[in-house]
């Protein structure tokens, strides 16, 4: 439990709240300095909703409060909270600031310049208080990447209508400043390919079933006891979470307007163990992997399962952590690694935020007035790539020469290929193919059942050169 809350006067009207004596310590040296810097009025932030993130940015501003005021040029200082419940104890102390059950009423205060939205959900109290912190003129900071997934173009056309801004580095890949590398350092690229790891629970699970050599059941199950797991799991291991992520970083990357039902998603609960033992002998990694190109076709997003090359950066990547890979014209290849989740991760991305907005940066909401984002013409086909193929064939004479030809009927042309030793009649085959469209794969496994010797259904994912 902290302390009573202390304050430092800074300037004509600022109060930097001080929870901790090394902190007042360590401020009160520089105290004359910071007041000749901080003639300028606090930032006032009214937060709704205090779980891991909220708890976690107020935690942040209380202990770096100096920090923060020197670096933003002015203090920044919570004025309200809410949340649903105002008896529950949250390790932080909220004693300083004024407490609204309802986050509309917060987001419409008067003492409050920057709304942060830490709710989640992308209908219900989130999406009503950001669209009422809009309307009364504030400026909003959010983790939500739900609801900037469904209704982020309303929303920034809503903002800047009225001169205001959605700040959302949060809401991606968590301590990872993606966001600001798309929207201000990389400005001037044309980007042609943004691909990653944005969901740390799928990279848990999958790093997991391989170091432990556990099913894919077994360590969803550990996730779900570690509490890695959303409140709804389908939005995690249904690639719903990254693939929201990955409609974000599209928009900012290709002048699109948000398109998250154009994301083609598959989540990773077929990944069975044999799948990453194979991948793993042949020298990948399978990984949930966000994929965003603009093709000749259109704009192409893909969040689903494919292999990487184990000793690529992606095909590293261990536990919850995350990588964004960005391809811009000018700059090359720009891979970012990090913290993908977790109090510390996102609260610092929420401040760094913040910080922007206490200094006066205001860029459009994704990186472009949304006024000027176009339609985004969703590609119907995917661009070609090898496949990784996974079947369990009889133990017949001609069994792999039956498939074979299926697949070269198909226009799919064979690559590697190993088989193990059978057992009970039958035998695992694995097979890569060369570059070939999902489309003309898919046709030959729709074919399979023909040749008489294919046992189950056969698993395909795609491998992406990364
Ligand atoms: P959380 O721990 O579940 O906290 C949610 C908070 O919102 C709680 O304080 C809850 O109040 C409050 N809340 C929920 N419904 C409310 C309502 N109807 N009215 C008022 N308050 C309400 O969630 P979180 O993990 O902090 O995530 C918050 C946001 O950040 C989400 O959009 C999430 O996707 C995003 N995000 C989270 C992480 C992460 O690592 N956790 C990373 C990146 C982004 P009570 O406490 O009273 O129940
Ligand atoms: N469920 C998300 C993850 C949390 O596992 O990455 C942050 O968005």
């Amino acid at each position: 439990m902290q302390p009573p809350c202390e304050t430092v006067r800074i300037g004509r009207a600022v109060r930097v709240p001080v929870h901790c004596e090394a902190a007042r310590q360590r401020l009160k040296p520089v105290g004359k300095l910071i007041t000749e810097l901080l003639m300028s009025a606090p930032l006032r932030l009214g937060i709704a909703g205090l779980g891991t993130v909220g708890t976690g940015v107020i935690r942040l501003i209380q202990t770096e409060a100096a920090l923060i005021a020197a670096r933003a040029g002015r203090a920044v200082e919570v004025t309200g909270v809410s949340a649903r419940d105002r008896k529950k104890a949250r390790d932080v102390d909220l004693s300083p600031y004024a407490w609204e059950d309802d986050p509309v009423t917060l987001a419409r205060r008067d003492d409050v310049d920057v709304f942060v939205e830490l709710m989640g959900g992308d209908a219900g109290p989130a999406k009503a208080a950001t669209e009422a912190a809009i309307a009364a003129g504030k400026d909003v900071v959010t983790a939500n990447k739900a609801l900037l997934a469904h209704h982020g173009q309303a929303l920034a056309l809503a903002a800047e209508a009225g001169g205001r801004s959605i700040r959302f580095e949060a809401a991606v890949a968590g301590g990872i400043p993606v966001i600001k590398v798309l929207t201000e350092g990389l400005a001037a690229n044309r980007i042609r390919r943004v691909m990653g790891v944005m969901n740390g629970t799928c990279n848990y699970i999958l790093t997991r079933m391989e170091s432990a050599g556990l099913p894919y059941d077994a360590v969803f199950e550990e996730a779900r006891k570690l509490g890695y797991l959303e409140a709804d799991p389908n939005l995690d291991v249904g690639g719903i979470d990254a693939g929201h992520k990955l409609s974000l970083l599209a928009a900012i990357a290709f002048g699109t307007k948000v398109s998250f039902d154009a994301v083609e998603l598959e989540g990773i609960g077929r990944i069975a163990i044999e799948d990453i033992r194979s991948a793993a002998d042949m020298g990948y990694r399978i990984k949930l992997l966000g994929v965003a190109q603009m093709t000749g076709r259109g704009l192409e997003q893909r969040m689903s399962p494919c292999l990487v090359p184990s000793d690529s950066p992606l095909g590293q990547l261990q536990g919850g952590t995350n990588m964004v890979v960005i391809e811009g014209e000018a700059v090359g290849q720009i891979v970012l690694r990090g913290a993908g989740a977790g109090e510390g991760p996102t609260a610092s991305a929420v401040m760094g935020d913040v910080i922007d907005l206490a200094r006066g940066i205001r860029i459009p909401v994704f990186g472009q007035p949304a006024a000027l984002l176009s339609d985004a013409v969703a590609a119907t086909v995917a661009a070609p790539a090898p496949f990784y193929l996974r079947m369990r064939l009889q133990d017949k004479p001609g069994a792999l020469a039956k498939v074979a030809t299926v697949l070269g009927e198909a226009g799919v042309s064979i690559d590697r290929m190993r088989q193990r030793a059978h057992d009970e009649g039958s035998a695992p085959v694995l097979i890569v193919t060369h570059r070939c469209t999902r489309d003309a794969l898919d046709h030959a496994l729709s074919r399979m059942p023909e040749t008489g010797v294919v046992v189950g259904d056969p698993v395909a994912i795609r491998i992406e050169a990364v």
